[in-house]
């Protein structure tokens, strides 16, 4: 069975979740419908979402379609997150990005809202991103520097019951520093990219110090921009053979294992199935993970709207 993990404020969040951005030229035409649906009824309970992957409509239908054919599961039984773009972090934007997830997704509350970059961008009176002549993010250097007023409106949100929790996306140990000072509200998580490539020790044990659940996006290594991939390392896959279990299985035992909820996402309802499945490691095998991850900090994928590398080099 897949585990749980306690948030900070008593919420159960299930270990593996659903992760739904779609490759680039699939969204809009219902693509993420399906796959919501299958990985629904394989078990997942936990999907995870955000504004900007413009799909929420899609996982909308997929949710309601599942909840509708399977009766004795309730909309309280499935834990979705959903994310506001930085381009929404003005105290007011802050709501107004929750109403419209909500609307798309077809509920009347989420269960998590996180701020999904720690930088703010200006956006446009539509409601769009503001790009400059280069086509790039235009940061918005106060609440860049500052998250106290969207975090604030986060705070508002969660009291308000139209989100559970609140959290942080890609946030590093210097920012979740300066939002402790002031949150009211801790974050319940953050959500950033780990895995063996990528271990982000050190942010991990902040988070875990501060009873912040980490959760990791591209649990089996990111398909973009690396010129390594994880899902072909020789050593991991002969862990795993030897195992008798697929690679993204040993990597997502090794990741829930380690201490934090994993998000593979595939579009593949075969890969959907095959990784919904936590195996027992025993601490040898657990221990080959971690020498492969030891000393590896393949930086993540470095959006170009930001212009700097949010994960500069660290030792694992
Ligand atoms: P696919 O959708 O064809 O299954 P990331 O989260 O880092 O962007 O990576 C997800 C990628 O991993 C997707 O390209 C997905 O492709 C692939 N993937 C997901 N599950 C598996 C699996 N069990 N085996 C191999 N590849 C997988």
């Amino acid at each position: 069975a897949v585990p749980n993990f306690k948030l900070n404020n008593g919420v159960t969040v299930p270990a593996l979740g659903f992760g739904t951005y779609a490759a680039e030229g699939t969204v809009g035409k219902g693509a993420m419908r399906k796959p919501v649906t299958t990985a629904l009824e394989i078990g997942y309970r936990h999907l995870d979402c955000a504004c900007i992957y413009r799909n929420e409509d899609e996982i909308g239908e997929g949710l309601r379609d599942f909840l509708i054919n399977n009766p004795s599961v309730k909309r309280e039984d499935i834990f979705v997150t959903t994310k506001v773009w930085v381009h929404l972090f003005e105290p007011e934007d802050v709501e107004w990005s929750l109403n419209a997830s909500l609307k798309d997704l077809g509920l009347d509350y989420v269960d998590c809202l996180l701020l999904h970059w720690p930088f703010a961008a200006e956006r446009t009176e539509d409601y769009e991103v503001k790009r400059n002549s280069e086509g790039k993010y235009i940061i918005k250097q106060s609440l860049t520097e500052d998250h106290k007023p969207t975090w604030t409106a986060m705070e508002k949100l969660c009291n308000s019951g139209k989100t559970r929790s609140i959290g942080v996306s890609n946030f590093r140990i210097e920012h979740l520093d300066n939002l402790l000072r002031f949150a009211t509200i801790k974050p319940v998580m953050n959500q950033v990219e780990i895995h063996p490539y990528l271990p982000n020790t050190e942010l991990l044990e902040y988070c875990w110090s501060h009873d912040i659940l980490p959760v990791a996006y591209s649990p089996l290594g990111s398909q973009e921009n690396v010129t390594e991939r994880l899902m072909e390392d020789k050593n991991l896959m002969e862990i795993a053979t030897t195992k008798g279990v697929s690679l993204a299985q040993l990597l997502i035992s090794w990741g829930i294992k380690r201490g934090y909820a994993v998000l593979p996402k595939s579009a593949n309802p075969e890969r959907v199935k095959n990784n919904f499945h936590f195996v027992g490691l025993s601490d040898s095998e657990f221990e080959a993970v971690q020498k492969v991850a030891k000393g590896r900090h393949t930086r993540m994928v470095n959006p170009s709207f930001f212009g700097h590398n949010m994960w500069p080099e660290e030792s694992a």
